[in-house]
Formats: structure tokens, sequence, C-alpha cells
């Protein structure tokens, strides 16, 4: 008795690891997202005069970028279109070749950016650039917020 039981619990493991499984990478790339908005937070009150300059916090931002963005394009599996309510679009599997080029120019931008921005006179002239490249890949890959 408690031996089936055991077997059927066992049956019922299988389907549900094969969703987890999709279900994490979804988690996992969603979260890495959340960790550069979080890193790019202090620097939009920057851009927007709501904060001080502070090179250290851009410092963090570019490496935060480019950490996260070199885990990004493998975190798009074919399995991983829908679930865990993301916000990915098909466009994605369409383009794929561009959409990870993308992350590839994110963290280029970034590299850029840490040698470039020196002060906030070079931060305002370069940041909007390097930030450019969420947005874009957001109005082609992302769904928009209604
Ligand atoms: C190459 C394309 C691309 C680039 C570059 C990109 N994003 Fe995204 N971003 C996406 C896609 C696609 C999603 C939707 C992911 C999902 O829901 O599965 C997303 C989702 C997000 C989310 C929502 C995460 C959540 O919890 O649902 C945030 C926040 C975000 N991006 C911030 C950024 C920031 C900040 C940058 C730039 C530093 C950036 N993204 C660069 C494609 C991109």
């Amino acid at each position: 008795m408690l031996r089936a039981a055991l077997v059927a619990a066992s049956l019922l493991v299988i389907p549900a690891a094969a969703l987890a499984q999709n279900a994490e990478v979804i988690k996992e790339r969603k979260a890495n997202f959340k960790a550069m908005a979080d890193a790019a937070k202090p620097t939009g009150a920057m851009l927007k005069g709501e904060a001080d300059f502070d090179l250290a916090a851009v410092k963090n931002a570019i490496k935060v970028f480019q950490e996260k963005a070199a885990l990004q394009g493998k975190l798009f599996p074919d399995d991983s279109k829908e679930g865990e309510k993301t916000e990915a679009l098909p466009a994605i599997w369409e383009n794929k070749a561009d959409f990870e080029d993308r992350f590839v120019k994110l963290a280029a931008a970034a590299k850029a950016a840490e040698t470039s921005i020196t002060d906030a006179d070079t931060f305002e002239a370069e940041w909007p650039e390097v930030m450019g490249n969420c947005g874009g890949c957001h109005k082609k890959y992302r769904k928009p917020k209604d």
C-alpha cells in the first residue's frame, strides 16, 4: 500500500519537474532584468537632476549590466515562450540572432562607458545612450504595458 503510494507520487513528479524547469529560466531572466533595473535606478534619478552625480553608482550599474547581459541571451530557450506571466514577445524567437546581439551591444556600451564616464558632464552625455539599449530592445521584444 505504502509502496503503491510512493510509486504514484514519483510518477506525479515528472511533469511537475519539466514545468518547473521552464518556469525557472523565466524567473531567472526576470531576476537578472530586475537587478539591472535596480542598479540603473540611482542613475535615472541623477539624469533627472533628482540626485547628485555619484560615480560609484554609475560604476555599479556598468558592472551589473555587463554581468547580467552576458547571461541573458541563453535564458530564452524555445520552451520558455509562455508561463510565469512572461512579457517576452514571440518576435524574440523569430529574430534570435538580433535579440541576442542586443545583449552583446548593451554589454559593449556599458564597457565603453566604464572609461568614457568620469564626471557629471560625461555621464549626462554618455549614459542615455547606454540606457537606450534597454528601451530599444523592450520596444521590439517586450509586451508593452497596458
Ligand atoms: C535584448 C533585449 C533586452 C535588453 C537589452 C534589455 N531588456 Fe529588459 N526585458 C527584455 C524582455 C524580453 C523582457 C521580458 C522578459 C520576460 O518577462 O520573460 C524584459 C523585462 C525587463 C524587466 C521586467 C522584469 C520582470 O520582473 O518582469 C525589467 C525591469 C527590465 N527588462 C529592465 C531592463 C533594463 C534596465 C535594461 C538595460 C540595462 C534592459 N532591461 C535591457 C528584453 C531586454
